[in-house]
């Protein structure tokens, strides 16, 4: 099966094509600290058969969290619970992966000056965020190196840099929120800046031959916002530093999204054939029928499961055909249930 097939990124080769979707889970201690929670949740996850997973937000900055209970990577105190999490991850058959994000004028920490290209707020239910001052920018893009830099000694395998779902970095890609005037706003290639220094300072500190992932929101469902035909343009931009891409869509502003099952497996389709990069497909991806046929069809290189394996943490496991695929190993003390 295709699913079961192992992929080599840089040094790293992943025993199968499934990946765990960064995911969210609001369940760390307010200094940002890796829990046994997180033990347990990524841990089973490994045990049941993910080829790679990508660990949730992680926030460079205390400023650049989502909500108060996000897993942090801003200080070198937070290094050792990762790095025990990486410990278990490979410990189960895994690759390690670590998603770093920003998030910008979308932070949801309460008490917290929240900053973003341009004062201008997601919604009603956030403050107006402080336009960052180009001080603000090259603070942010250090911070960034610096959590590559840790996230390299706790050992992950890959780097994901979030640059989707309207947090920092998509807020300085979208024109939707990014009004300025200087060098980091208006053409596509100023928008891109942010992005383009984030990448070269994560490349001074991320080992060269460690995989680089970035997931880009391929539209902002709205007229005058991000589409796929900006989306290609900015991957061409940064792709001879990036080694994989993630696409996802949305999240810039409320905006009305058609969802139906696999509905951005295209965007990863368009960016793999237009720009000639390895992807990353999903969203609403259940089946493994959806997984053959989209790895099969050479749309993407990677089926990353989101929801599904919050559901069924053991899925790859009990979707592939035991010890007929060398991807997809029964763990040892597992194999009298199968
Ligand atoms: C509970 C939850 C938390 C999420 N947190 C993140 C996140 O930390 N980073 C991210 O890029 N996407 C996040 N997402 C989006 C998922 O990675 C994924 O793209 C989305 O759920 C669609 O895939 P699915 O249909 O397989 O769930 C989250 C989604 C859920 C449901």
């Amino acid at each position: 099966m295709y699913a079961f097939t192992p992929y080599t990124v840089k040094d790293l080769t992943v025993k199968n094509r499934l990946m765990m979707a960064p995911m969210c889970t609001y369940s760390s201690n307010f200094e940002g600290e890796a829990l046994d929670f997180h033990r347990v949740h990524y841990g089973s996850r490994a045990v049941g058969g993910t080829g790679l997973i990508i660990q949730e937000a992680t926030a460079v900055l205390p400023d650049g969290r989502i909500s108060d209970r996000d897993l942090g990577i801003w200080d070198d105190k937070q290094v050792e619970g990762l790095r025990s999490l990486v410990q278990l991850i490979h410990d189960g058959g895994a690759a390690a992966g670590i998603q770093l994000a920003h998030a910008g004028r979308k932070c949801g920490v309460a008490d917290t000056r929240t900053v973003a290209p341009s004062a201008v707020t997601f919604s009603s239910d956030y403050p107006e965020p402080h336009a960052m001052a180009r001080e603000e920018i090259a603070e942010a893009v250090r911070a960034f190196g610096r959590a590559a830099a840790r996230a390299a000694q706790a050992g992950y395998d890959l780097l994901e840099i979030h640059g989707a779902h309207g947090y920092l970095i998509h807020e300085f890609l979208s024109p939707l929120s990014n009004l300025r005037t200087d060098e980091y706003g208006g053409t596509l290639e100023n928008r891109v800046r942010f992005l383009q220094e984030v990448v070269a300072e994560i490349r001074r500190f991320w080992p060269a031959e460690r995989a680089l992932a970035l997931r880009l929101s391929a539209t902002d469902y709205l007229g005058g916002g991000l589409t796929i035909a900006d989306t290609c343009q900015i991957v061409d931009l940064v792709k001879a530093d990036v080694d994989l891409f993630h696409l996802s869509s949305g999240g810039l502003l409320p905006a009305q999204m058609p969802v139906f099952p696999g509905y951005q497996v295209a965007f990863a389709e368009t960016v793999k054939k237009t720009c000639g990069v390895p992807t990353i497909a999903v969203g609403l991806i259940k089946s493994i029928h959806q997984v053959e046929e989209i790895l099969g069809n050479e749309r993407a290189d990677f089926v990353a499961l989101g929801r599904e394996l919050l559901r069924s943490p053991y899925w790859p496991i009990q979707h592939c055909k035991p010890d007929a695929e060398a991807g997809c190993p029964i763990p040892e003390p597992y194999r009298r249930a199968w």
